[in-house]
């Protein structure tokens, strides 16, 4: 079977993920296509799917979500994995542990992620941290992170990405010859 993994990025973090999740379902035996959600016309070849955006401003990329919405019916019937890069993943974050449990319990979901889960209804959505460079989030994003002690650079946990496909591909019922 060939598994597309979607993706759509500004900064090109979430290729970086997306590119490693493809890269350990290759491992493990299965056919993978990962692309930029701009490139993908039609999910008839795949038989399952991956798709990832990071959240700009509370939200998926809007190509992100209308990818979604215009493959809805096709998401419905593949098993399909969704996941966020943004400033706070499952296993690690922009900011220290404190700022980390505060956002965790402010911030809310992105709404395309909370419609996704009603509408495609993903297997699972995983969250990942992603990465952030002096000046890239404005005054407001900086004074947020010095103020939740935070620490610009690269926070993702590709072993955290490994595992997560991993778990993709035994709920594909693949065989894992890793
Ligand atoms: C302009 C801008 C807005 C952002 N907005 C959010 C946000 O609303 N929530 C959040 O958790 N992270 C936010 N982030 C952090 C990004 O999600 C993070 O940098 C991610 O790695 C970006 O992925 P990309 O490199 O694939 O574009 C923002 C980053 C930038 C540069």
């Amino acid at each position: 079977m060939t598994v597309l993994v979607a993706f759509a990025t500004a900064h090109g973090s979430t290729r970086t993920i997306a590119e490693t999740l493809a890269c350990r379902l290759a491992d493990e035996g299965l056919s993978v296509d990962v692309r930029s959600v701009n490139e993908v016309e039609s999910l008839a070849r795949y038989k399952a799917a991956v798709v990832g955006s990071a959240i700009h401003h509370g939200r998926w990329l809007p190509e992100a979500s209308e990818f979604t919405q215009l493959h809805t019916a096709m998401l419905t019937v593949l098993p399909c994995w969704t996941f966020s890069v943004s400033s706070i993943g499952e296993t690690t974050s922009f900011f220290g542990p404190t700022g980390t449990r505060l956002m965790r319990r402010l911030q809310p979901e992105p709404h395309d992620v909370t419609c996704l889960r009603v509408t495609i209804r993903p297997r699972e959505h995983r969250c990942f941290a992603g990465t952030i460079e002096r000046g890239r989030g404005g005054p407001s994003g900086a004074l947020l992170l010095t103020m939740l002690g935070g620490t610009y650079g690269d926070h993702r946990d590709i072993d955290d990405a490994t595992q997560w496909a991993h778990r993709i591909t035994q709920g594909l019922g693949a065989r894992h010859s890793a």
